[in-house]
């Protein structure tokens, strides 16, 4: 497998600079070294380039060795992070953390983790078809299992034991959202399965935000609908040995509870290896009309406030965003704390379509690093 080879970095170099220095790699090159495995709406695999150096930066300057996804959406960053070497061949991070409350991004990551589970979630996928059929199922119990409600109109439709004893408690109210992961963490069968479910849910839908049907019926033939879910599959086998190598860990619970627990930490003076990526649902008032909700899992303004108070507290950390002129902006106060540096990464209309404003939108990176 080949990986990304970097170009030791001088300790005088800024990240800003860096990034105005940087070579660019094709997205073709990309595409055939680090796999994107789901297509998620607001994934990072078309600019991906523009995080790799910073987050080789940062590793190396402060010494970090876990890199932390903690809004890990398609994995594009986390796998990024998994294929990154130095000069010596040697991996920069020896633990890589991939974060979603997503139950399906969960699955499917979980799930890649392991061979005979990659194999049995890929038979899963296969018994399935592009079809508003199956578009509709999946979509259900994905909606299911992270609501943690049933929608009476839309029925879900399973044979699955485990599955249905799972839609029973939520039926009675009586299931949580960690309750739930600790139930799948014991059941490869059905993460492979919901992981089967989530994947499909992704492909046949507009966007890859699983909310609408996207027919491709006047495109293309049946056949090469499914050839275009055949071809993710290939990707899942190109990810396992990324996922492998690093030490891959997966978890499903709040960013925003893991980032008080490591301003808490850092409080009672533990030292941390760990680099943050963070890449949440945008704040609101950045957004389009179309696009105030995208995700099954959202941050409302208040959640927003709540993460940047605990980014002041906690060192070496990568958040993206977009930037707005607006008073009560959160993400501005970040500015005047001490280390943390601002990166304007331009527009990003290509890749960001939907997120057409009245306020044309700049894409910001806010770094902060530590050097001991
Ligand atoms: C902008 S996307 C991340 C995209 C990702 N960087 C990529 O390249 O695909 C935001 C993700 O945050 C997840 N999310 C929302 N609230 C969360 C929370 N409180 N904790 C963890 N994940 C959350 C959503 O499910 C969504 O997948």
């Amino acid at each position: 497998m080949s990986k990304y080879r970097i170009k030791s970095i001088s300790s005088n170099f800024t990240v800003r600079s860096l990034i105005n220095n940087k070579s660019r790699y094709s997205l073709e090159d990309f595409e055939k070294k680090v796999p994107q495995v789901v297509n998620r709406y607001g994934g990072k695999g078309k600019s991906f380039e523009d995080y790799r150096e910073p987050i080789y930066y940062i590793a190396t300057e402060t010494g970090c060795t876990v890199f932390a996804d903690l809004f890990g959406g398609a994995g594009t960053i986390a796998l990024l992070a998994a294929s990154l070497i130095d000069n010596n061949n040697s991996q920069i991070f020896d633990s890589i953390i991939f974060n979603d409350l997503d139950v399906g991004l969960y699955c499917i990551f979980s799930s890649l983790q392991d061979e005979d589970d990659t194999e049995d979630m890929i038979d899963n996928i296969l018994k399935m078809e592009y079809s508003r059929y199956f578009f509709n199922k999946t979509r259900n119990i994905m909606k299911a299992l992270n609501t943690l409600k049933l929608n009476a109109k839309k029925p879900i439709e399973t044979d699955d034991e485990a599955l249905l004893e799972i839609i029973e408690l939520i039926k009675e109210k009586k299931l949580t959202h960690k309750e739930l992961i600790d139930k799948l963490e014991n059941n490869n069968q059905l993460k492979a399965y919901i992981a089967a479910c989530e994947y499909i849910r992704s492909v046949t839908s507009f966007n890859g935000a699983g909310e609408t049907y996207r027919d491709h019926s006047n495109k293309y033939y049946e056949k090469d609908r499914t050839r275009l879910i055949i071809r993710g599959c290939e990707n899942f086998r190109k990810a396992v040995p990324f996922i492998r190598q690093a030490d891959f860990k997966v978890y499903s619970v709040s960013a925003l509870d893991i980032l008080k627990q490591a301003a808490i930490e850092k409080e009672q003076g533990k030292n941390s290896n760990i680099l943050y990526f963070l890449d949440p649902p945008y704040y609101h008032p950045t957004r389009g009309r179309n696009a105030k909700k995208i995700y099954d899992f959202e941050l409302s303004n208040e959640d927003h406030r709540i993460m940047i108070d605990s980014l002041k507290k906690i060192d070496n950390w990568i958040l993206c965003g977009y930037d707005i002129d607006d008073a009560d902006n959160p993400y501005k106060e970040l500015e005047s704390v001490p280390g943390v540096e601002r990166i304007d990464l331009g527009e990003k209309e290509l890749y960001s379509r939907i997120i057409e404003t009245e306020h044309r939108n700049n894409e910001i990176i806010w770094v902060k690093k530590t050097i001991s």
